[in-house]
């Protein structure tokens, strides 16, 4: 494969500002707080941990090792592996499909609350119209003309970064980002922590409860810690192959393998710092709407309160829209990592047939492609369906599966369900079992050490690691996501 055409990082830093950037996004700042407040804190910090060094580690160092020796992308790295395993390569490509085509959403009402609040700095009432977080969400879900327009504004920056290339768009676009990006959470963590009565919300989410797990069930918090994991660092779905094989054999991969994870993690942390402090500020001090256990409406509902009647004025909108601009910057670049991976399939395509890579077309085609399957997600008012004043109806009911399960509840579950539910966790299942027992762990080993002078150092832990502990731990992820998709109750 001719790498030259194909693109390749300028440097090490820039490759990991890329996959950092893939790894941070909406399940960090989001997710990660609530569901580790919720599962009992530390104790479910601990947990995140181990997961995150038995299994996500390795995880990772297999996806980049992979894409770096077969120099190509998800689909092409499988089939070059074995023509047996091409179609993982495919659950891949359309895990990407599908994910992004709901993050992309959920990306545009990031940009939507940041220009809302940077509209309230000048005009009261002119962002919001003077609603209050959860009467504007509900109104603006089932705004479909608005859904569309900036699904359409997110997509369409995330298609212009790409075409761009990988050195002269991904990269330059994220090497700037992510640094920002680090810098604004700071500024917001400041605020946060100087709040009266911030420390709940501190102890809320770093309190170790262990009662917790007997509370909520073991297996429930290591079912949550280890789902919320294996989708923080965007893997199973080739993301990592497809980053790896624009790497270049002088760099280490084994060190980039921790970095990225550590990063991660650290990134998730510190979205707790700023979140979570500051919810706990205002609901000590009794203001509407403000709570911990608001689950999944804390980024958009409870955290628009915060903005804009905790803090309130034009410090409150300041901090909105640094805020939501953060949140839209990790959106982002997880975006573009989910369009590479589909773009990346074209690209080396046509590049095997000889062609040229026409990256600005292949990248609008797909891109648009994305754009219109998200269009279900922005038409059905998030499940409300119909009578909810939104146009279509959800899944559930277009398909006739009145008894809905959370799976087919909105069309964005019904894509959740498909790609973070079935597929991504099968992939990495798969992926491992391949490294374990049918390529064996020395293929990892090889690549790790094709880069001069560099020797694994870990080799009989990352052994282990393929052959039983992912295996098993992703198939436990698997059985969690169906679970909590389909209402199995098993755990
Ligand atoms: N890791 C991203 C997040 O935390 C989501 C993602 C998943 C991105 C898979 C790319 C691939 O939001």
């Amino acid at each position: 494969m001719d790498q030259e055409k194909r693109g390749q990082w300028a440097s090490n830093f820039g490759f990991l500002m890329a996959a950092i950037g893939s790894a941070v996004g909406l399940g960090n700042i989001w997710g990660f707080p609530y569901k580790m407040g919720a599962n009992g804190g530390f104790a479910f910090l601990i947990i995140y941990l181990i997961l995150v060094t038995f299994v996500g580690v390795a995880t990772m160092l297999g996806e980049l090792a992979l894409g770096r020796k077969y120099g190509m992308g998800v689909v092409g790295t499988y089939r070059l592996i074995s023509k047996k395993y091409t179609w993982i390569g495919w659950l891949g490509f359309l895990s990407g499909f599908f994910i992004l085509a709901f993050y992309s959403v959920l990306g545009g009402y990031t940009l939507r609350y940041t220009i809302g609040f940077l509209l309230e700095l000048f005009s009261k009432g002119s962002g919001f119209g003077g609603m209050g977080g959860g009467q504007f969400f509900g109104s603006f879900i089932v705004n479909s003309g608005a859904n569309v327009l900036y699904h359409f504004l997110f997509m369409g920056l995330t298609i212009l970064i790409v075409m761009g290339g990988v050195s002269g768009g991904i990269e330059k676009f994220t090497k700037v980002a992510m640094p920002a990006l680090f810098v604004m959470l700071l500024i917001v963590i400041v605020r946060s922590l100087t709040l009266e009565g911030s420390f709940s919300g501190v102890e809320f989410m770093f309190a170790p409860n262990f009662a917790a797990f007997s509370e909520i069930g073991f297996m429930k918090v290591l079912k949550t810690a280890a789902g919320q994991m294996f989708f923080s660092l965007s893997l199973g779905m080739g993301c990592m192959i497809t980053y790896g094989s624009y790497l270049s054999k002088e760099e280490n991969l084994e060190k980039n393998a921790v970095i990225i994870p550590v990063a991660d993690t650290i990134f998730a942390l510190l979205a707790g710092l700023a979140v979570m402090p500051a919810v706990g500020a205002f609901m000590s001090q009794g203001v509407e709407g403000i709570n911990f256990t608001a689950g999944p409406g804390l980024l958009f509902i409870t955290l628009h309160q915060v903005f804009s009647v905790g803090m309130g004025g034009v410090i409150g909108n300041l901090f909105g829209a640094l805020f939501y601009f953060l949140v839209f910057i990790a959106a982002i670049t997880s975006a573009i990592s989910l369009l590479e991976v589909c773009t990346a399939y074209f690209i080396d395509k046509r590049i095997e047939k000889g062609l040229d890579p026409s990256r600005k077309k292949v990248t609008l085609v797909t891109g648009l492609a994305i754009f219109a399957l998200g269009l279900l997600v922005c038409l059905d008012g998030l499940g409300s369906g119909v009578g909810g004043g939104a146009v279509i109806d959800p899944p559930g009911v277009m398909l006739g599966m009145e008894n809905i399960r959370a799976a087919f509840a909105s069309w964005l579950d019904f894509y959740d369900m498909i790609s973070e539910g079935v597929f991504m966790p099968l992939g990495a299942l798969i992926m491992a079992l391949i490294i374990g027992w049918s390529l064996k762990t020395t293929v990892i080993k090889d690549e790790v050490e094709a880069s001069p002078n560099v020797l694994m150092k870990s080799y009989q832990f990352w052994d282990i690691c393929y052959k039983f502990i992912v295996p098993i731990g992703m198939f436990f992820v698997l059985l969690g996501q169906l679970d909590d998709f389909f209402g199995l109750g098993i755990f």
